[in-house]
């Protein structure tokens, strides 16, 4: 007979050693919503998870196999079990909210592998929204070093679930989602491949996390993973006719899964679980399983908001080289004195003067100039080891004379270093160049990990990458360094332990708008997968949204409407902002950039509103350093009707609402800058019906009148 140990409510850690005949143990969250039941299955790790006494995870397996020794799959006995109770509530450096609740009750098994002599144990931290559990391989057993050849956590699904995913890639998360269900997303695959040109998906039914799914009755889940540290990042491999996903690690060069050695643990894989679209986006689950912020001092660590020298590049035909000369010359062996400039070159002392006079006059924070360093001639592929030195101005770049012009006008420079995947040369520049950055006064960095990875054979999303990203975080903390990778693997929620980590791509961003375009439904899509794991540097604020105008050459449109640019400010939480597009163009519709000027990039709270994934989101905030709120509605393609009361707003006051919203004929292929701006009188008792266009939004700045 099998005994079960049930959880209640438990104060304190507490030991249970298992009767030999007690093979199982339940737990459940701190107000009953979700249980989970662990337990060994001939010899097999095996859970479960309930939500409001429904299946959600069927029974499903927990183990891995090594490279270097037998698998840890099977063969364990489960000789102990620990539970215990947390509860606190701590305080980000910057968020959507000011404070947040960590809850949870854990439940710790030790298992034992006595065929081999090995310990293994499996945490679970059970919250009212979801799951975490990793495994821990403590120092113990006889288990020292060991290969992973593939982690094998599965997790076994109820049903053929609506999901909103992205292939799996090594090496990039560039993609459109597609909305399918599970069943077709092997027939889906090559068309949902085809957004982007990537060569390393594994496999016809393999996806990234953050993966969102639906259930036919109403149940939100979303796998993803927390605190990634010195492992491989896992995709998602699915057995399309069980309905069961089994963890798939991004393998190294020699096609291992992982180094490890004990004492170490995986990342926590996590389940949300909600019956509430909004309650996913509000969901503090990966952040609560990542560790407390690792620096003392964090009075350096600053919310941003920047325009740049940038889309010019990206949308607009201008080019980050200063000449069409040298190409595959060695870096050390150029000689710009020689050559001619192309005059595409807009890191140049005058445009760049423009920017940091733009940028003081509308009361932005910093300026990226991407493009200021010498080596842009022939910067990616070939292999080539030694690209940049991210030291060395190109001639029209006076760096000294525009750091202290910017200072002058109370602005930064931001810093860019396009490593190219060139890790080697990167980490042998580094620190001269978060040196330099120190000498002039630059307190942030955008970096960037576009190309085949070098070594050869890594992939952007392995182990050694990893480590390298935060690296890169550790070492800039040391200059007082904020970091926003470009391209490096998708975040897990690492940004509370490292706070200077402000923001990462690592999806498709803005800058595919001018490519090909994305779907309008994108950022409906972004908040619920991307950026569960934390920010998102998406550069919104594209004014010019028809590309053909921009350059007559592009190839794509920015499929949304001007007044879901600005509600993007809203709906894609970030630290980090930028204003995307060009002074001339913001000079034509001052009357709407207002709304990006007046947006903070700090939070003293948030609310999820209205949200249903790939068709709208409308989230409100509270600035933190006022008392001032903003709204802000991204809709899909069949745009969106809104009824959202205001009754987060304080009830002693009156406030003036300034209404930033489609033009009623808008639309985000034909009729895109049809926007409307209107003022109305609010207060908590107000309900507002608001309507977004096709791929249109709208957004809203709540202000205090007495
Ligand atoms: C790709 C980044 O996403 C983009 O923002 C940047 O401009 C280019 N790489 C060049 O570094
Ligand atoms: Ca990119």
């Amino acid at each position: 007979m099998k005994h079960i140990l049930t959880v209640a409510a438990i104060a304190a850690t507490a030991i249970i050693p298992v009767p030999s005949a007690c093979l199982a143990a339940d737990i459940q969250s701190p107000s009953g919503t979700i249980s989970l039941n662990a337990e060994v299955i001939d010899g097999k790790p095996t859970y479960s998870v309930d939500f409001k006494g429904k299946a959600v995870i069927l029974p499903s397996t927990l183990g891995l196999q090594l490279a270097d020794g037998p698998d840890m799959t099977d063969g364990f006995v489960l000789t102990s079990v620990e539970t215990s109770h947390f509860d606190e509530t701590w305080h980000p450096v910057w968020g959507e909210n000011a404070s947040i609740r960590n809850n949870y009750n854990e439940l710790l098994l030790h298992l034992d592998q006595p065929e081999h002599y090995r310990k293994m144990d499996l945490r679970f931290r059970v919250y009212d929204d979801g799951v975490g559990l990793r495994y821990e391989f403590p120092q113990n057993g006889v288990l020292t070093y060991f290969i992973i050849k593939e982690e094998l956590t599965r997790f076994a699904m109820t049903g053929d679930h609506t999901a909103w995913w992205i292939a799996g890639d090594y090496d990039t998360q560039e993609y459109d989602y597609t909305e399918c269900r599970l069943s077709e997303i092997r027939s889906k695959m090559s068309e949902a491949i085809s957004s982007n040109a990537s060569q390393t998906q594994f496999s016809p039914t393999g996806v990234q996390t953050s993966l969102q799914m639906k259930t036919d009755d109403g149940i939100y889940i979303n796998l993803h993973e927390a605190a990634l540290v010195d492992y491989s990042c896992m995709h998602l491999e699915l057995d399309d006719s069980n309905l069961v996903f089994t963890s798939w690690l991004t393998p190294d060069a020699q096609g291992n899964k992982g180094h490890q050695q004990v004492p170490c643990h995986s990342p926590w894989r996590t389940i949300m679980i909600t019956d509430n679209a909004c309650d996913i986006l509000a969901s503090n689950l990966i952040l609560n399983l990542n560790e407390p912020c690792a620096y003392e001092d964090t009075s350096w660590i600053k919310p941003v908001k920047y325009v740049g020298v940038w889309w010019e590049m990206i949308g607009g035909g201008k080019q980050w080289s200063y000449t069409h000369d040298l190409p595959s010359v060695k870096l050390d062996k150029l000689d710009y004195s020689t050559t001619k400039p192309h005059g595409l070159h807009p890191a140049n002392n005058e445009n760049v003067k423009r920017y940091i006079d733009f940028a003081a006059e509308h009361g932005f924070d910093q300026v990226l100039v991407e493009g200021w360093n010498v080596g842009w001639e022939d910067w990616f592929g070939h292999s080539k080891d030694y690209v940049f030195d991210f030291q060395t101005p190109y001639p029209d770049f006076d760096i000294d004379m525009l750091n202290e012009y910017a200072k002058q006008k109370g602005v930064k420079i931001m810093m860019h270093h396009e490593t190219s995947a060139s890790i080697r040369n990167y980490e042998r520049h580094m620190h001269d160049a978060y040196a330099l950055m120190q000498k002039y006064g630059y307190n942030s960095v955008k970096s960037g990990y576009v190309g085949n990875m070098l070594p050869r054979g890594e992939h952007h999303y392995g182990q050694w990458l990893n480590n390298h990203y935060l690296y890169a975080v550790t070492e800039a903390a040391k200059y007082h360094i904020m970091v926003n990778a470009h391209e490096a693997v998708r975040p897990t929620g690492l940004c509370r332990t490292y706070p200077n980590l402000i923001g990462n791509e690592s999806a498709r961003g803005t800058e595919y708008e001018a490519f090909a375009g994305n779907k309008p439904s994108h950022t409906t899509v972004l908040p619920f997968t991307r950026l569960q794991g934390g920010p998102m540097d998406y550069t919104p604020g594209i004014f010019e949204l028809d590309m053909k105008k921009v350059n007559p050459e592009s190839q794509g449109h920015v499929n949304s409407t001007l007044a879901r640019q600005l509600a993007l400010y809203v709906t894609m939480y970030s630290p980090l902002q930028m204003a995307a597009d060009v002074p001339e163009v913001y000079n034509r519709f001052l009357d709407a950039f207002q709304f990006i000027k007046d947006v903070p990039v700090d939070w003293q709270e948030s609310r999820y509103l209205e949200a249903e994934p790939g068709q709208y989101i409308v989230a409100a905030r509270k600035d933190k350093a006022s008392d001032n709120w903003f709204i802000g509605c991204t809709a899909g393609e069949n745009g969106h009707e809104s009824q959202i009361s205001l009754d987060f707003l304080d009830k002693n006051r009156k406030y003036e609402a300034t209404i930033y919203a489609d033009a009623p004929d808008a639309h985000y292929i034909h009729n895109q800058q049809a926007y409307v701006i209107s003022k109305k009188k609010v207060d908590a008792k107000t309900r507002l019906k608001m309507k977004a266009a096709p791929g249109g939004g709208y957004a809203i700045s709540v202000k205090p009148i007495n």
